[in-house]
């Protein structure tokens, strides 16, 4: 098991899918479940005042990952979930106990079988605690701002940087400071700044620490 975790735009999910691919190991974007509960809140009507209902949705939804695709509950949301909206949304939502306890429970559940990369914010420090390679990914503010542009230029998006890097900040001390399963690095991370370094030089760091410490080739 490997949990990689970090703030918002570090490039956690193209590494982690280098990583996954290079070591036969499954994969496993635990933000896309909580953009999921966003859009099932959105389409709702709900909001962040309303944990509880929004967390009996969460419940009763099935998140299904297919290789390069996300359903929920049978419908096809990958694009819908990757809109700047949903992110805060998502954000604003994952402070709620309820809601990561539904969720939380869920992820565990997928990764009982082992062999997974798990990325996400509370990946090392709640869900996969005993993962046998912990990573905490960082980079600056300017430089996640920037790879968030790329991705959603080329989804048709047009944002500009100044008002990514502002969303992006929010994002982070909202994830950060949460009373509940706030983004942490712990002490046993592996801490990898990712500047000027490109996803698979990254991923390669990732693969050697697997190497070092399993017995995966
Ligand atoms: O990784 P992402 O940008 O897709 O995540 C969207 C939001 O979901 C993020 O701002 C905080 C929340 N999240 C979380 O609280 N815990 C996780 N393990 C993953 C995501």
């Amino acid at each position: 098991m490997i949990a990689i975790d970090g703030p918002a735009g570090a490039g956690k999910s193209t590494v982690a899918k280098i990583v996954a691919a290079e070591l036969g190991l499954s994969y496993l974007d635990t933000g896309a479940m909580y953009r999921c509960v966003a859009l099932l809140a959105k389409r709702a009507g709900l909001g962040e005042g309303d944990a509880e209902e929004v967390a009996a949705l969460a419940e009763r939804s099935k998140i299904k990952f297919l290789p390069d695709a996300v359903l929920l509950d049978g419908e096809d949301v990958t694009k819908a979930i990757r809109t700047p909206d949903l992110a805060n949304l998502a954000s604003a939502l994952s402070a709620k106990p309820a809601i990561r306890k539904v969720l939380a429970s869920r992820q565990r559940q997928i990764i009982l079988e082992g062999g997974y990369v798990l990325e996400g914010r509370d990946t090392t420090s709640v869900v996969a605690v005993d993962a046998e390679v912990k990573v905490y990914l960082t980079a600056s503010i300017e430089e996640r701002a920037e790879r968030r542009r790329s991705e959603l230029v080329a989804t048709g998006h047009e944002v500009t940087l100044g008002e990514l890097m502002k969303q992006i900040a929010e994002r982070d001390a909202r994830d950060m400071n949460r009373p509940d399963s706030p983004l942490i690095r712990v002490p046993d991370a592996l801490a990898i700044e990712t500047y000027g370094l490109t996803p698979r030089q990254v991923a390669e760091k990732i693969i050697e620490r697997a190497r070092s410490v399993t017995t995966l080739n």
